[in-house]
């Protein structure tokens, strides 16, 4: 995999978010989008073969290496399948597993987080090793014929860029590397920088899981809801590459507001971390939406990630989580409460629209979703999940043809 983010992919960006602000419109023979179906949102025969077929065989964001620090580390993930533990072996290698004891199946973890040896079931106390075997069962001497190796705890995979680290439950996905195309080079100087967490919250939203993924798939609506990062950032010039695989890429350039000393004293507090290796995220806010829950974005000091979880076909759990650039054994600076609370100002924002939009389509008040240009990242995610079910499975009117092909970037 090639370096990235090199001073001509930086200088090629710069020209193309400057041909963006001064375009005059779509591309010469951009094509007119169908209306979206608002069935698309509350058909449940579409929700559960999503759930299937996008989320139990896509690669899902599952966190950083650097919340794995030592043997035994894990994060319990809970997934639209599954509740999943991700786990740090004794060879040093992340392992994923269904936290399902393969007894009665309890799970092994309570804990959303912590450091093991054995994972050993609160019900029973069968106990499984770091390579997720049975390893040891109490009163072994009652299981006729019980063999432990046929036991072992279900694998999920885990595989990583840099250290971002991924998960997907399907043995017959072809690599992360493979399924995020060019956005794996792309992505790499942000994967590999060292980072840790700052701060995660989850929020319970009531919408379908697509209604807020959309949201972080266009800059259409930050002049209307986000007046303060408007100042910084100039939506106008936003730059939408789609890739493959129903990835994209986004970079807006700052405005000049951010020249003013105070300003970017407010955006990029002076005492954080502000890393060589993250110097391709100067001068504009990029994000790597991969496909099909999380838009990871790329900071001078670090790196957003929004993860939208279905958790029913009308609620979805949202994580914010904020990784900043390692500060090594320095105290934490309360600059990252400043960041965390700018992040917690812009997401209120966003949810706020998100509860009403879903109310207005289980009431069908608009006949569907008209979408602009600047919103084709939104066809491209429907697009690719219609691509990803077997045809059957999205009923005729429903649908959303592949019509943007020409326009994906490889
Ligand atoms: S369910 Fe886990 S030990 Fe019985
Ligand atoms: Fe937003």
């Amino acid at each position: 995999m090639e370096d990235t983010m090199d001073d001509t992919i930086i200088a090629e960006l710069e020209e193309r978010m400057d041909a963006e602000r001064t375009r005059t419109g779509p591309p010469d023979g951009f094509p007119k989008l169908p209306d979206l179906s608002l069935d698309r949102y509350t058909d449940p025969n579409l929700y559960a073969a999503e759930i299937a077929e996008v989320f139990g065989r896509s690669w899902l964001f599952a966190g950083h290496s650097s919340e794995f620090p030592t043997v035994g580390s894990y994060r319990v993930l809970d997934l639209p399948q599954a509740q999943v533990i991700v786990a740090r072996g004794n060879d040093g290698k992340l392992r994923g597993f269904v936290n399902a004891c393969r007894h009665r199946g309890a799970p092994v973890v309570r804990e959303e987080a912590g450091r093991a040896r054995l994972f050993v079931c609160q019900f029973h106390s069968w106990s499984y090793d770091l390579d997720g075997e049975l390893v040891r069962v109490p009163e072994e001497r009652d299981f006729v014929g019980l063999d432990k190796d046929e036991r072992s705890l279900p694998r999920v995979r885990v595989e990583s860029i840099g250290q971002f680290v991924f998960v997907n439950f399907d043995d017959d996905a072809t690599s992360l590397e493979e399924d995020l195309g060019p956005m794996a080079p792309r992505m790499l100087d942000l994967a590999r920088a060292d980072l840790r967490l700052v701060d995660r919250k989850s929020h319970i939203v009531h919408c379908n899981w697509k209604i807020m993924a959309e949201a972080f798939l266009e800059t259409y609506h930050v002049r209307t809801i986000h007046p303060e990062a408007a100042l910084a950032v100039d939506t106008p010039g936003t730059l939408l590459q789609l890739l493959p695989n129903g990835h994209n890429f986004l970079a807006v350039p700052y405005t000049d507001a951010v020249d003013d000393a105070e300003f970017a004293q407010m955006m990029w507090p002076a005492d954080l971390p502000r890393p060589e290796a993250l110097r391709a995220y100067e001068g504009k806010q990029s994000g790597f939406f991969a496909f099909p829950n999380s838009q990871i974005l790329g900071d001078p000091s670090g790196c957003p990630v929004f993860s939208f979880w279905p958790t029913s076909i009308g609620e979805t759990r949202f994580d914010v989580t904020l990784y900043g650039a390692d500060w090594g054994d320095a105290a934490r600076s309360p600059s990252w409460d400043l960041k965390v609370m700018q992040l917690d100002i812009l997401t209120g924002q966003d949810m706020m629209n998100l509860e009403p939009i879903q109310r207005s389509v289980d009431a069908a008040a608009h006949s569907g979703v008209p979408l602009g240009y600047q919103e084709r990242g939104i066809w491209h995610l429907h697009a690719e999940i219609d691509k990803r079910l077997s045809v059957d499975r999205v009923p005729a009117h429903m649908r959303a043809p592949d019509l943007l092909a020409d326009y994906v970037e490889v």
